[in-house]
């Protein structure tokens, strides 16, 4: 499963890209205004330090104006991906683009059929949104499953990017359901490293290789 880091913050993306993880970064207006920056040269800077699929999210609203932010949004680096709403204009959008060999991510999916649409209509890229539906009270993660199902069935390339995640249960959960991809906020991300055990053992491990007295360089 692709990783993706869920942020607009550089600096964390910088520190997790050195761990040689990061696949790619997925980004919303809300991250963007989080982070105080410049929408374009966010996208830029971010496009140049991670060489994978970096999405950047449309603002408007009708699939004409869509068409030429994501235009502009595609210009900035050949790694963006244009994000665009699960709505029938994004759709538009979203087909336009497929046409023009651009990369899409339909964003704001919430359901099988939302999914289903995104793939007819090309998308590079579908976020099913798991915590917003487990905050209303569903089971976010059986959308995966289900999307997955339906892919598999008719064929459909689109990849399923799990979002919306908040956690490493969230995680394990959407590679379990066979997510092609999770996007990750970076303090999610840093918890995935963590067992009590793995550090247990290790310092176990530290303290009698010291008891030997020996140096391996
Ligand atoms: O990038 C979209 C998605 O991951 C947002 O997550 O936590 O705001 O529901 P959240």
């Amino acid at each position: 499963m692709q990783i993706f880091i869920d942020t607009a913050e550089i600096s964390l993306l910088k520190e997790l890209h050195e761990t040689g993880l990061v696949d790619g970064v997925t980004t919303n207006p809300s991250l963007i205004a989080k982070s105080g920056r410049n929408f374009l040269e966010a996208i830029k800077e971010i496009a140049e330090l991670i060489p994978g699929p970096i999405s950047a999210e449309v603002a408007a609203t009708d699939a004409p104006t869509m068409i030429k932010e994501g235009e502009k949004l595609s210009a900035i680096a050949s790694n963006v991906v244009v994000k665009l709403p699960l709505t029938f204009e994004g759709l538009k959008a979203c087909a336009h683009f497929a046409s023009q060999g651009i990369m899409t991510n339909v964003t704001l999916c919430f359901s099988v059929t939302q999914a289903l649409l995104a793939a007819k209509a090309g998308a590079t890229y579908v976020s099913p949104f798991v915590g917003r539906l487990d905050d209303m009270g569903f089971n976010g993660m059986e959308l995966i499953e289900e999307i997955r199902a339906v892919y598999d069935t008719y064929g459909y390339e689109t990849e399923i990017l799990a979002a919306s995640i908040r956690s490493d249960a969230h995680v394990k959960a959407a590679a379990l359901a066979g997510a092609d991809c999770a996007t990750i906020p970076p303090a999610v991300f840093k918890t995935l490293v963590k067992h009590p055990l793995t550090d247990k053992g290790l310092e176990q491990f530290v303290s009698d290789w010291k008891g030997t007295g020996q140096s391996i360089l």
